[in-house]
């Protein structure tokens, strides 16, 4: 609070009964004759601002029942605790002054479409959904920092303009570098590799850049991810970190974030469940589930759900039809408008699901071992458990080429994807590293890669070398599964996708 009695609307649970100014900005407004409700934010909240005609100068009273949403303004007057208000106060109000009035302000509290908000992203901030979510990603970055920070790694910064190839060639990013064609970075882990062998335990985070062609709601591409390093870990210790490192940052969200849960309509019971151990199956298991009975009888039930929920929303969409034909207010057919744009797309979904859930059925039935996991199948897996699943030891033909064989098995790699629960899919790939010379230079010219560009990375298995290994976690993926957020498009404040670029 500063000294004129200025207040942030978090602050107004220690103000009852006090006579604060607030500065922010019109979200929401309404009137009956007598007294306004002016909805304001101010960035750290919504305040319901209480006006009486007779309390403020008529000149005032007109103004504020007129100014437009998005309006910039400071209001002041007495809090008072009530229930029905938001944040469990509102303001009585004594005083209000206008600093820009706002007309035609684009983003009504109607809905709009993805491609029109998409396009006002520099305003579609000021929104509610996108306001939580954005503070759920401050927490989910501030939790991996401190995770790390508070565990005796290293922060290490890996370039972004980078000689070599990290993960597949088909992603890259190519860049001219005064005549000489470099990448964007695809991961930091090479790079890290090397720290790892100073340091011991490390991390980069940062923007990571990939190519990728695939207009899915899982890729983005250019998107945020954290990699962690440790020299002297196995596989098993690996997925015990990141079990404890995913949650600790659902654990801080649920600490730090429960109004924006709650507000987002998040099953905050199902983030609780989110503690360790989380479920481990191999690759090889994995197929036998895909191709087995239960995933036939999980899809066979799903289509079900799918079909009940269609007929439910169909009748009620034909009930609100029904409705908004009649004779009511416009405040109401407004209201009812609003609903069916929800109610319709949650319709087009469902109907996308049950199209889809054959095709499911059909690519899990053609499982066939030695392919890497198709998004499908990982979502067929992660919709059958309720806590995330370490999926390990995928093929070596499908994998990147620093990662280690299996000594024991050598068709196999020991690397892991993390699957989210719920049908969200993965948020986390890692694996040990391959740790000896020849078997990582055979690994490197077996993929088409030119030997030469790693002689450097060559040499952290000539020098010293030890068992190794790291994950990468999907800033943007771990957000949208903790928000229910449907396409992670929505968790980075100005996403660029294969298809466009809007601001
Ligand atoms: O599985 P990936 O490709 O792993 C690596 O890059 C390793 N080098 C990491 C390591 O071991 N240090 O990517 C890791 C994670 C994925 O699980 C996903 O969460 C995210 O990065 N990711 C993407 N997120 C958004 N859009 C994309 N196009 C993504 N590609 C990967």
């Amino acid at each position: 609070m500063t000294n004129n009695n200025t207040v942030y609307i978090e602050q107004l649970k220690n103000q009852t009964g006090q006579d604060v100014t607030l500065k922010g900005w019109l979200y929401n407004s309404r009137s009956s004759g007598k007294l306004i409700f002016l909805i304001v934010r101010d960035g750290t909240g919504l305040c319901q601002c209480i006006v009486e005609k007779g309390k403020v100068c008529d000149e005032l009273f007109d103004k504020l029942s007129h100014l437009g949403q998005e309006s910039s303004l400071t209001v002041t007057g007495t809090v008072r605790a009530d229930d029905r208000s938001g944040g469990g106060y509102e303001l009585a109000v004594t005083g209000a002054e206008i600093i820009c009035p706002t007309t035609d302000y684009p983003i009504t509290p109607k809905s709009h479409g993805v491609d029109f908000l998409l396009k006002h992203r520099h305003l579609h901030f000021r929104s509610q959904r996108q306001w939580c979510i954005g503070k759920i990603r401050h927490t989910v970055i501030d939790a991996i920092r401190r995770c790390f920070n508070d565990n005796g790694f290293i922060l290490i910064d890996t370039p972004i303009f980078t000689t070599i190839v990290g993960e597949d060639q088909t992603s890259l990013f190519e860049v001219d570098y005064f005549g000489t064609p470099l990448h964007l970075t695809q991961t930091g882990q090479l790079y890290l590799e090397s720290a790892a062998m100073a340091f011991g335990k490390v991390y980069c985070f940062g923007p990571t850049f990939r190519a990728e062609k695939s207009k899915t709601r899982r890729h983005l591409t250019e998107f945020w991810m954290v990699e962690p390093e440790v020299a002297f870990i196995d596989l098993p210790g690996l997925l015990e970190l990141a079990e404890n490192f995913v949650s600790f940052i659902v654990a801080q969200v649920l600490r730090n974030n429960t109004s924006e849960l709650e507000t987002l309509g998040v099953n905050i019971q199902a983030l609780e469940r989110i503690t360790p151990p989380f479920y481990r199956l191999t690759y090889t298991e994995v197929g036998e589930i895909l191709t087995g009975p239960k995933t036939k009888d999980f899809l066979a039930k799903q289509l079900e759900e799918f079909q009940n929920h269609k007929r439910e929303l169909d009748a009620k969409i034909a009930d609100l039809e029904a409705e908004q034909s009649g004779k009511i207010k416009q405040w109401k057919k407004d209201k009812i408008a609003a609903e069916l744009i929800e109610l319709r797309s949650t319709l087009a979904e469902t109907e996308t699901k049950i199209e889809n859930n054959p095709k499911h059925a059909q690519l899990a039935a053609e499982f066939t071992w030695g392919k890497d996991l198709g998004g499908s199948d990982e979502t067929i897996i992660s919709l059958m458990h309720d806590k995330p699943v370490f999926v390990t030891h995928y093929p070596k033909q499908a994998k990147a080429f620093y990662m280690k064989t299996d000594r024991s098995n050598e068709k196999v790699v020991e690397n892991f994807d993390l699957l989210a629960p719920d049908g969200f899919g993965e948020i986390i790939g890692g694996s040990a590293r391959e740790d000896d010379h020849d078997r990582l230079l055979e690994g490197i010219k077996q993929q088409g890669l030119n030997p030469e560009t790693y002689n450097w990375y060559l040499d952290l298995r000539k020098y010293g070398s030890v068992p190794h290994g790291g994950f990468g976690l999907g800033v943007e993926r771990t957000v949208a599964w903790i928000t229910a957020e449907k396409h992670i498009r929505q968790c980075i404040p100005f996403p660029r996708m294969a298809d466009k670029v809007y601001i």
